[in-house]
């Protein structure tokens, strides 16, 4: 029999129950797979209490870091959480002994990952991290593997369920973003404090590592442009049904002109295409390749199974002894550019609370056509009280001009509200 891969799981939460779970469950067929056993020989947790498991197998370590530099750990599971404190105790420690990581932790890996990298580099290690991009959707390895042999043009996701559930309910029931968010923390797809998800952050880091990965860049996560869909009303989602089009929490990646261009915000994007037509908490990434073409992820996005499902993916593949580098190219390879967040030319979707006098349509074509910006639909709504809502969806433009004739149209004092914009995303 050849020699076992020992594993030390730092965590016993969400997703470290489901990896002990999946590792007994097909102990047979991974060792198979994997050519080798792969046994769990120590854990580590905050307090020994009852998980409704048996743990007597494995030795328990209260600090993590220790477990990390165990003489029986190889390979160390990080899924305690959090871009400092422990876990990068533990991830940093493991490696600088020489042992393999998987984690599940995106926060880490979006503000660490490339110099956690470069330490595994250093000490002939193995860092993985699929779990914490699109929970269950095999996609690091999809950009790192499958389609390596790609320029990747574009990278899109919906990579938050939380936040396609709300999106989609509101649609689905007409209820208010505060109703749908009460009833999505009471299911528990949203955390008590909403706030990481909802404002888009979470989905940002996954983002930051999926590019990293397809351009072979760095990225400031702090330079990501991210807006939530804490202001995205039912009006909008029903306007955008009507002109063919839904409201996603869409992160979008592209480089070109020496810089990589990262956004997280709420987009538009056409109802009968893929990321239109994803509903619930489920994910979906897109990516795009020069000789590929389009190819569409879709799946799970979170929970213990799916979780659980790519950490033990990732150890698989380090007991085969599988070498990628993490982000798909040595770290010294990495290029340095910058993370913009000057967006490409793209339609936006407008919406307008315009006085209800003549004239102000013609005022607002002024306004756009001064900066550049022609008007592909207009619509008017029917009129509420002195209010004339009024649609626009405009031809290509830049964000910039864009804001600068919102600007002067708010300025002039046409709106009785803050002008809404969108960008439309071309999928
Ligand atoms: N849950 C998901 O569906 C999901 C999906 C994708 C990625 N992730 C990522 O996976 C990671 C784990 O998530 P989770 O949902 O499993 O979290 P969780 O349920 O909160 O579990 C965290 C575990 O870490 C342990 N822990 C915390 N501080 C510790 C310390 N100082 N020393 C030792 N152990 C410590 C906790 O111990 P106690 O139990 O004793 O308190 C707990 O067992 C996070 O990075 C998360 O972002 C989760």
């Amino acid at each position: 029999m050849s020699t076992p891969l020992r594993i030390g799981i730092a965590g016993l939460g969400t997703v470290g129950l489901g990896v002990i779970d999946i590792l007994r469950t097909h102990a047979t067929t991974i060792a198979m797979r994997a050519g080798r056993p792969v046994e769990i020989t120590a854990i580590s947790a905050r307090s020994r209490r009852d998980r409704g498991i048996d743990l007597s197998a494995y030795a328990f370590e209260a600090d993590p870091a220790d477990l990390a530099t165990r003489d029986d750990v190889d390979l160390v599971v990080e899924v305690i959480g959090g871009e400092n404190g422990p876990a990068k105790e533990t991830v940093e420690a493991a490696l600088a002994s020489g042992k393999h990581v998987v984690t599940a932790n995106k926060a880490l890996m979006a503000r660490h990952g490339t110099a956690l990298a470069a330490l595994a580099e250093r000490h002939g290690a193995c860092l993985r991290y699929e779990a914490g991009v699109a929970g269950g959707i095999p996609v690091v390895k999809a950009l790192t593997e499958g389609l390596a042999a790609n320029a990747v043009t574009r990278v899109m996701g919906v990579m938050n369920g939380t936040c396609n559930y709300i999106l989609t309910k509101m649609e689905a029931t007409g209820e208010d973003y505060s109703d749908v968010l009460t009833e999505a923390q009471a299911l528990g797809y949203a955390e008590a404090d909403p706030a990481f998800d909802v404002g888009g952050m979470d989905a940002a880091q996954k983002l930051a590592l999926l590019t990293i990965a397809a351009f072979g860049t760095h990225v400031d996560i702090d330079a990501v442009k991210v807006e939530g869909i804490e202001q995205v009303t039912l009006t909008d989602i029903r306007y955008a049904r009507d002109l063919g089009y839904r409201i996603k929490l869409l992160g979008v990646a592209r480089s070109g002109d020496g810089a990589v261009e990262v956004r997280m915000q709420p987009c538009l994007v056409p109802a009968q295409s893929p990321i239109g037509q994803l509903e619930s908490v489920v994910n979906m990434v897109v990516i795009e390749g020069d000789f590929v073409g389009q190819t569409v992820f879709q799946g799970p996005g979170a929970g213990a199974g799916p979780t659980g499902s790519a950490v033990v993916a990732d150890i698989i593949d380090i007991a085969r002894d599988i070498r990628v580098p993490t982000f798909g190219v040595p770290v010294a390879d990495l290029r340095e550019y910058p993370t913009t967040t000057a967006g490409s030319p793209a339609t936006y979707y407008l919406r307008l609370t315009l006085e209800d006098r003549p004239g102000m349509l013609a005022k607002v074509a002024a306004a756009l056509g001064q900066h550049g910006i022609s008007i592909n639909q207009m619509r008017q709504t029917e009129h509420e009280g002195g209010s004339a809502p009024v649609l626009i969806v405009t031809h290509a433009c830049l964000r910039q001009d864009l804001d600068k004739a919102l600007d002067e149209i708010t300025g002039q004092s046409m709106c009785q509200d803050t002008p809404v914009a969108y960008r439309i995303e071309t999928v």
